[in-house]
């Protein structure tokens, strides 16, 4: 089984979270697409929803599979938000943000009772570290936040994309941040929350509620 046929499996199993009347946040990224797709298919065939995507991208797939959407304006409460991940280690700590959306998928995370992370066994790691940490930083302040990074002992990258530096949905770039091995994710995440100029990072600390790993054609759950 490929690692896209994994994506999809674990997203097909995240379906069971979903309820009639629910507020649904829509995660960002290949895995949390396949998601948005197969819900597409459950509100044609009469489940009600209301989604809250994560992403732009994400807004313009659910608007194409008429899924109904809201806001946090509307709703300050989401009851499960289905998203991906680019490593999830024992603890059930995540590094996201490998799609660039990681600010606003942490905001609908806050605001959710349930959050569902679906993912392949290439996601699971022993530690975090091996996927650079993405950091989003206010371009008026990415280089001194890089020299600092740089003294925190991690490696920082100006993402690019197409020949200039991506542009988050909320008008940030990105530091891809290659740090090693973290042996502290909380300190490390407590760090750069301080940090003028972050806007927001990469690291999810005890915010999944459910990580479903696809291997093959099994299904990993693992909850806190
Ligand atoms: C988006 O910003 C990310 O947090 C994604 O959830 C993460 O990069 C996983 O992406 P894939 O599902 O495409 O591997």
């Amino acid at each position: 089984m490929g690692n896209d046929q994994e994506k999809e499996a674990a997203a097909r199993a995240s379906l069971q979270f979903i309820k009639d009347g629910q507020i649904v946040g829509l995660g960002t990224g290949s895995t949390a697409a396949h998601f948005i797709r197969l819900l597409g298919e459950k509100v044609r065939g009469g489940l009600r929803v209301r989604g809250i995507p994560t992403s732009e991208d994400s807004r313009r797939l659910a608007e194409s599979l008429s899924i109904p959407l809201t806001s946090l304006d509307e709703y300050q409460q989401i009851d499960v938000t289905v998203d991906g991940a680019d490593e999830v280690d024992p603890q059930l700590r995540l590094i996201k943000g490998g799609g660039g959306a990681l600010l606003r998928e942490k905001i609908i995370a806050s605001a959710s009772r349930k959050l569902v992370i679906v993912a392949d066994e290439s996601k699971r790691v022993p530690h975090l570290g091996k996927f650079p940490l993405p950091i989003e930083v206010i371009r008026f302040a990415q280089a001194l936040v890089a020299s600092k990074i740089e003294t925190l002992g991690g490696k920082p990258q100006l993402r690019i994309k197409s020949g200039a530096p991506f542009v988050t949905d909320e008008g940030n770039h990105i530091l891809d941040c290659n740090f090693g091995k973290i042996g502290d994710p909380s300190h490390l995440a407590r760090v750069l929350s301080d940090m003028p100029g972050v806007v927001e990072h990469g690291l999810f600390i005890g915010m999944a509620t459910t990580v479903l790993i696809a291997r093959g054609t099994e299904i990993i759950e693992l909850n806190p």
